[in-house]
């Protein structure tokens, strides 16, 4: 049995000597692919592994061609919109990911830019404190949920909008829902944004929604990039000079939005939610263990695709 971790974003070494523990005691044997620049060099890699451990690397049709032995694709994280999941199921390949792992990771990272952002990126001009402010989070599942337990420590006044999610378990936690997307935008001066990226999702955050926002709004995004309308966020920060932007990761049209709103935006470099050491040993080995438990018993509980 071959497990093959292939990430162009490395994990922590202590996560990857974790996960080498799972995967040896089971009596299978690691292949390690990191910051690998080219496809080929991943397609190579994949030949012969029957699991694939991954973060946001693309897995397509061609990469699940040309894993020949493969019967499971674990996407160590949340987000599973790097993986073709009609591909993997015609290729009989069980995709995973692992639910939880490393939300408190980005979760923190939201207060981080929050804060850095309210107090204009630490420049020696006066700011402002996110305690007695309105927080909306967009969707309430893991993610949304360590985001609000953080907030209740700044003191926020907190809201949350989630079709999924029951009243009752935002309300447990200190939370009021709200029912529509256009509310939560209006009446928040700080948005954080937590929703996955999938057809219904891609481009929804635009121009109506942003410029919607209270005066002096912040919105923070460590969801995805494809869920904003580019075009729209540049209409609203244009329009609305009182308004911020954060993004763990940056927009396709970062250099021009950067160019135009200045210290307004901030993106990171590389998507650095979950890059940390904790984020990394809990996403890694749960993704280790859940890959051998698929090989042995066929165990598929966190199964993604049909
Ligand atoms: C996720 O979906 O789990 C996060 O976006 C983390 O992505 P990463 O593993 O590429 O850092």
């Amino acid at each position: 049995m071959k497990v093959l971790i292939a990430t162009e974003k490395p994990f922590a070494a202590v996560a990857v000597e974790g996960m080498r523990k799972v995967i040896e005691e089971a009596g299978a044997e690691l292949a390690l692919l990191e910051k690998y620049t080219s496809k080929a060099e991943l397609l190579a890699a994949v030949a012969d592994a029957d699991a694939l451990i991954i973060r946001s690397d693309k897995v397509d049709a061609e990469v699940l061609d040309a894993a020949r032995n493969l019967k499971i694709v674990v996407r160590a994280g949340a987000g599973y919109d790097n993986i073709d999941l009609e591909a993997a199921t015609a290729h009989g390949v069980s995709a995973q990911n692992t639910p939880g792992q490393n939300s408190n990771a980005v979760a923190e990272l939201v207060f981080g830019m929050a804060v850095m952002m309210a107090r204009n990126m630490f420049n020696g001009t006066s700011g402002w404190e996110l305690k007695d402010k309105t927080l909306g989070i967009q969707a309430f599942g893991q993610v949304g949920r360590n985001v609000a337990r953080i907030a209740r420590g700044f003191g926020m006044e907190i809201s949350a909008v989630d079709p999924y999610c029951p009243d009752s378990v935002m309300e447990e936690a200190g939370v009021t829902p709200v029912h529509s997307v256009e509310q939560l935008y209006r009446e928040n001066r700080v948005v954080s944004i937590h929703i996955p990226a999938t057809p219904e999702t891609r481009g929804s955050i635009g121009y109506d929604l942003i410029a919607s926002m209270p005066k002096g709004a912040l919105l923070v995004n460590t969801a995805r990039k494809e869920v904003i309308d580019e075009e729209g966020l540049i209409r609203a920060l244009d329009a609305r000079p009182d308004i911020k932007y954060a993004a763990d990761v940056a927009p396709g049209r970062a250099a021009e939005i950067k160019e135009k709103f200045g210290d307004r935006v901030f993106f990171t470099p590389k998507k650095m939610g979950a890059q940390t050491a904790e984020a990394n040993i809990n996403a890694g080995i749960a993704a280790a263990r859940q890959a051998i438990a698929f090989l042995t018993t066929g165990e598929d509980r966190y199964r993604v695709n049909k």
